[in-house]
C-alpha cells in the first residue's frame, strides 16, 4: 500500500513558470511514489471571490489543462474539482465544531491577508475559516505528506492541531500529515518582481512562444548594464534567476555567466539562450494543452473518474466520522 498525499491549488487562472518550477514538477514525480489526490479547490476560490464568482468555472478548466499539459497522469493519480465531492463541506462544517477561534484569528495567513487585501470584503465567516476547509480537504484523505511551499506551513500546523483536536474529543480517526516541503526556486517575473498573476509579470505555461520571446526580450535584466560594453553581473539578473530554474546546461550556463561578467555577450544573446531552453520544454507540453483543448469529453471522463475515486475515500472517512461523534443513524 502506497502512502497518500494530498495537494490542492486554488483556480486562479492559466498557471505560469512559478508554478511548474515550485508545485507542478514535483507533483508529476510524486505520482510514481504516492497514492496522489490533487484538487482544483474552488471553494478555496470562493472564500475569496464570493461576490464575483463567474470566473471560477473557467479558471478550473484553466488549472485542468495545464495540469495534465505538465504531466499530471490521470493513469497514476486522482485529477478532480474540490466541489464535486460534497464531503469536503461535510468535514468542513464537523471541523468548524472543534476549532477554536483564537487559531483562526492568529493565523499568519489570515492577519496578512485581511490587512493587504483592500479591493474585497474579506471580513466574512467563511474566510477566517479558509484553515479549517484546508484541513478537511487533507485529512477526508487521511494524506500522511502534503506537498507545498512554505507560505502554507502554518496551515499544515493548524491541520495537525485540528486533527489532535478532534482525536480528543471522538477517538483515534486522523492521522497527522507531514509537510513535504516543497522547495520554491526563485522564479522572477518579466518586471524582476516574483512572477505572480496579480502582478501582471507572468510567463505563462501555455504562452504563446512568440510572445515568450518578445517579453524575455525586452525583460528587465542588471540595472547596472546600460550598454553593451557594460560588464553585468548575473547576481542581481532577473533572466539569470530564470536561467537557474530552466536551464539543464552547465556548460552553457558557466560559459554565459562568464561572458555576462567580461561583457564578452550581451543580453540578448543570453536571453536567446535561455528561450531555447524554455522552447524546448514547453514545446510538449503546451501539444499536450491542445490536445486536450480539443477533448472536452476526455477532460470530463479524467474529473468524472477522480472525484468517483475520491469520493470513495471521502465516503468512508465520513462514515467513521458520523460514527465518532455519534450521530443518529
Ligand atoms: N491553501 C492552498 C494554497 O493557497 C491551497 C489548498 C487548499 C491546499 N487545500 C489544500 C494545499 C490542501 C494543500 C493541501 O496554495
Amino acid at each position: 500500500m502506497k502512502e497518500r498525499v494530498f495537494s490542492g491549488m486554488r483556480p486562479t487562472g492559466k498557471l505560469h513558470l512559478g508554478h511548474l518550477a515550485g508545485a507542478l514538477t514535483n507533483w508529476v514525480k510524486l505520482q510514481d511514489d504516492y497514492e496522489c489526490f490533487y484538487s482544483i479547490v474552488d471553494w478555496h476560490a470562493l472564500m475569496s471571490e464570493y461576490a464575483d464568482s463567474k470566473q471560477i468555472k473557467a479558471n478550473c478548466r484553466e488549472v485542468i489543462l495545464d495540469w495534465l499539459a505538465s504531466g499530471l497522469d490521470p493513469e497514476k493519480c486522482s485529477i478532480f474539482v474540490q466541489s464535486m465531492v460534497p464531503q469536503h463541506a461535510e468535514i468542513h462544517l464537523a471541523f468548524s465544531m472543534v476549532t477554536p477561534l483564537g487559531w483562526l484569528e492568529r493565523c499568519p495567513t489570515y492577519k496578512d491577508q485581511i490587512k493587504n487585501i483592500q479591493n474585497k470584503d474579506l471580513g466574512t465567516y467563511a474566510f477566517l475559516g479558509y484553515p479549517v476547509l484546508m484541513a478537511g480537504d487533507i485529512l477526508l484523505y487521511k494524506a500522511g505528506r502534503v506537498p507545498v511551499g512554505e507560505d502554507q506551513s502554518a496551515h499544515l500546523e493548524l491541520t495537525r492541531e485540528i486533527a489532535r483536536r478532534f482525536n480528543y474529543f471522538y477517538g483515534p480517526i486522523f492521522p497527522e500529515p507531514e509537510t513535504l516541503l516543497t522547495p520554491t526556486p526563485k522564479v522572477p517575473g518579466t518586471d524582476g518582481r516574483k512572477m505572480s498573476k496579480s502582478y501582471g509579470n507572468s510567463l505563462n505555461i501555455s504562452e504563446d512562444l512568440k510572445e515568450l520571446w518578445e517579453k524575455l526580450r525586452t525583460m528587465k535584466t542588471d540595472p547596472q548594464r546600460e550598454r553593451r560594453k557594460d560588464p553585468g553581473n548575473p547576481d542581481v539578473c532577473p533572466v539569470w534567476d530564470i536561467h537557474k530554474v530552466f536551464n539543464p546546461d552547465m556548460e552553457e550556463k558557466v560559459k554565459l555567466d562568464a561572458g555576462c561578467r567580461a561583457a564578452g555577450i550581451g543580453c540578448i544573446e543570453c536571453k536567446k539562450a535561455l528561450y531555447g531552453h524554455l522552447e524546448r520544454l514547453l514545446e510538449p507540453i503546451q501539444r499536450k494543452r491542445r490536445h486536450f483543448e480539443q477533448h472536452e469529453d476526455e477532460l470530463n471522463d479524467i474529473l468524472r473518474a477522480g472525484a468517483g475515486r475520491a469520493k470513495t475515500v471521502a465516503e468512508r472517512t465520513m462514515e467513521e466520522v458520523v460514527a465518532a461523534i455519534g450521530f443518529f443513524r
